[in-house]
Formats: C-alpha cells, structure tokens, sequence
C-alpha cells in the first residue's frame, strides 16, 4: 500500500472513531475535549449536533481544542471547583488491551491528564495504528519544567528511557512547549513491561510536571479498523 493511500485509511478510521463516540453522548452533559486529529474530528462532529439542538457544555484539553470548539459553536466552560464531566472523549498514541495508554504526542498531556481524572467516563478514540500488545514502541512524552531539564534528561536516562527534547516543527531552530510553557521530552523505551512502576518514577522526578502513562483511566475506547468500529472495554 502507498503511503498516501495507508494515511487515507488511517483518516477513515479516525473519522469512523470520532463519529462513533457520539453514541456516548447525551443531551445535558459536560463534557471533557481531548487533544489530536481524531478528537479533532470528534469535535467538529459535536458541533454539528450542537448546531442541530445538542445541549452540552465542554472544557477543552488544549488551546486548539477548545479554539476549534468555539470555532464550531460549542459551549465552553471554564475550571472551577467542583466542575466534573460526565464524559471526555479524547486520542491516544498507544493503547493496550487492558486500555493503558501513551499519551501526549500532541504536547497536551497535562491538561488530558487533568480533565480524565475529573471525568466519570474517558472514552478513547484510535485508529488501528494506536493498538498494541505492549505499550513503549512509541516515545513516552513527559512534560518538564525548564529549569530542571538536565537533570530530568539524567534521571530518564538513568531509567533506561533515551530522552529526546521535543523540538518545534513549526519554529525551526526552537523547542517545543505545552500550552503551559513547560518542555516535552519524549523518552524512548522501546518496551514499557512495569508501567505501573515507571509511571511512579517517572512523577517522582523532581520538574516532571506530568508524564504520559494513562492508567486505570479509560473505561471504554472505540478502535475503527477498515470499516469496522470496535468498542473495547476496561
Ligand atoms: C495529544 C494526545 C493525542 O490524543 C494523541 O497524540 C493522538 O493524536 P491523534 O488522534 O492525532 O493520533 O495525546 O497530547
């Protein structure tokens, strides 16, 4: 298959992930936003139900979600205590059978992390690249303070992660940053056995202000394959 013709399929299934999700979705629900194309997708869709009658409210997971939020009509809700969802919907760069997950490809992995704790129900929405046996082919984001980037890019090290500091694509020459300002250093492992434990060593290094592990959060993911969607449940 060429590679314009395996990203075209990959659309598809993005687009038959995001569409499917909507099934979640009830008349009078906050919602949570997620971050990435596929949530993208989920969320022009959620603004045409909008537009269409859909009563809801949604906080964003990141400043282009909740820019194309607005965009398409939905209505936005700023933090505060007591402030829960009902259901955030978002992407993930790997998820495994048991729904653990690699998240923070797109730099927004705080804000996600934030908003699925806060939420009743994560619903994760992946094409059938996202699926694998085992988590850690794809480099585990971290988002870190500045000032402590070299010695996080020591201790990842320590652990065995191969630490690379995220560059800008956009800004030649320049690093990448989370909506907070913060670095993204994503960390190769290759194969993540103990995620439970890395999880825990990762977050106790000091300027690790979130890492990329999603555990025991998601409680269902729609994974689309050809034309068919698959609902996975934890
Ligand atoms: C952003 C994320 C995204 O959910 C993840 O990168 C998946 O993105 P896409 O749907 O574009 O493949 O974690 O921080």
């Amino acid at each position: 298959m060429s590679a314009s013709s395996s990203a075209s399929l990959q659309n598809q299934e993005k687009h038959l992930a995001a569409t499917t999700a909507l099934r979640w979705v009830r008349d009078g629900m906050t919602l949570g936003l997620g971050s990435g194309s596929t949530a993208a997708l989920f969320i022009r869709e959620l603004g045409e139900r909008v537009r269409a009658g859909l009563r809801i409210q949604a906080t964003a997971t990141s400043q282009a979600s909740e820019d194309l939020a607005r965009e398409v009509g939905i209505p936005l809700l700023e933090p505060r205590r007591g402030l829960r969802f009902d259901l955030t919907v978002d992407g993930a760069d790997e998820l495994d059978a048991q729904l653990c997950l690699i998240k923070g490809g797109g730099g927004a992995l705080l804000r996600e992390k934030v908003l699925a704790t806060a939420s009743d129900y994560l619903l994760i929405v992946a094409d059938s690249s996202k699926a694998v046996a085992q988590l850690g082919h794809f480099p585990l984001p971290l988002e870190v303070v500045p000032f402590a980037l070299p010695w996080v890019l020591d201790a990842v090290a320590a652990l065995g992660g191969a630490p690379v500091v995220r560059a800008d694509k956009q800004k030649a020459g320049e690093l990448a940053k989370s909506d907070q300002g913060n670095l993204l250093v994503d960390c190769h492992f290759e194969v993540i056995t103990t995620p439970v434990e890395l999880a825990r060593q990762l977050q106790s290094i000091p300027g690790v202000v979130e890492q990329g592990l999603f555990l025991g959060l998601a409680r269902a993911a729609v994974v689309a394959q050809g034309g068919q969607a698959w609902v996975w449940r934890a």
